[in-house]
């Protein structure tokens, strides 16, 4: 991060999932993750999402947000807030219920109104819809598509700009997905949607493109920037919010690999760039795709590995 600023680059930030895990007591995780001269930004990797923040309804819990929003502003690095509407972290009470369009609609401005204003401008910036379209370019299915149908997605940021309104302060709302690195069906479907929200005038600065890369396998810097051009042109601002870049197969720590993952690291970063988990040791890539992980700039023992230093390479414009 302090490379970044000195090259009148924006940041370099990471995903942390902290408190009420391991990774909390950790004391050489916890070193890292509160330096800023290596992040100068944290997202809370579930604090902020709807199970947590009202895990009932009309009943508000900001404490995991507000430890890691006091971590952050101790150690002056801003936050970008996720998320307030996705499919997954849902609260029981929305999805064990037959909602009528109406009602979830009730219950997704509330949610939002609430959290927003409560927060305000400790968030730098809120991702306001999370992954909402499918390859194909149509929505996915959530509760909020199914029950409501595609003005969820509208109507999200209708409440989120009139949450920032209330508030009087410049927070910057995005929208956050994976798959719109490169050019395709799908990050048109997203310039398609962001045409819309300024068609609506409601306030969208910018779009998260996540970068969940795998080794081997990560678009090419020409792509990448086909896609962000795209973005750029419509007046809005581009983040990579996510990036790992995964092995999908052991072994993780061969010389070979672990340069051409720093080769991948290398090619994907931009001015404003989050690394989802910094270390392999805590990483959510394991769980979620067995046999597959060492996809972070740390490994397992925090160590930094050639990813990091690749990172550093880039941005220094070797
Ligand atoms: O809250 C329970 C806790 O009570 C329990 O003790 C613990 C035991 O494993 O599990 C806790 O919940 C886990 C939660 O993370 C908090 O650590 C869930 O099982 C686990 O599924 C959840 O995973 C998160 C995942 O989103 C959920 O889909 C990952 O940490 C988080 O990194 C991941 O982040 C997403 C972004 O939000 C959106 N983009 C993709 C990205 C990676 O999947």
């Amino acid at each position: 991060n302090q490379l970044a600023q000195q090259h009148g680059k924006l940041w370099l930030g990471t995903a942390a999932d902290i408190p009420g895990t391991n990774e909390s007591t950790d004391a050489g995780y916890m070193e890292i993750v509160t330096n800023e001269k290596i992040f100068g930004q944290l997202t809370p990797a579930n604090m902020m999402k709807f199970q947590y923040t009202e895990p009932e309804q009309n009943v508000f819990n900001y404490s995991g947000g507000d430890y890691i929003l006091d971590l952050a502003e101790r150690d002056h690095q801003r936050v970008r807030c996720h998320n307030l509407v996705w499919v997954d972290e849902l609260s029981p009470f929305v999805t064990n219920t037959n909602w009528t369009a109406a009602q979830l609609t009730a219950i997704m401005k509330t949610h939002i109104l609430n959290v927003v204003t409560h927060w305000s401008d400790r968030c730098y910036s809120w991702d306001v819809v999370n992954e909402a379209l499918n390859g194909d370019g149509t929505f996915s299915s959530s509760v909020w598509y199914d029950t409501i149908g595609p003005e969820y997605f509208y109507q999200a940021y209708e409440f989120a700009t009139e949450a920032v309104r209330r508030t009087g302060k410049d927070i910057k709302l995005y929208y956050n997905d994976y798959g719109l690195e490169n050019p395709g069906t799908k990050t048109t479907a997203a310039y398609n949607l962001v045409k819309e929200l300024q068609k609506r005038k409601s306030r969208i600065d910018g779009v998260g493109l996540e970068s969940h890369f795998e080794v081997g396998a990560t678009p090419s810097l020409a792509d990448q920037n086909a896609a962000k051009k795209g973005f750029l042109a419509l007046g809005i601002n581009v983040a990579v919010t996510e990036l790992d870049v995964r092995f999908t197969a052991e072994p993780y720590y061969t010389p070979a690999g672990l340069a051409q993952q720093a080769q991948d690291y290398y090619t994907s970063v931009q001015s404003c760039m989050t690394v989802w988990d910094f270390d392999d040791k805590y990483s959510w890539v394991p769980s979620t795709f067995p046999g597959q992980g060492a996809a972070d700039i740390y490994n397992a023992t925090l160590q930094r590995k050639p990813a990091y230093y690749a990172i550093a390479e880039a941005i220094e414009g070797k």
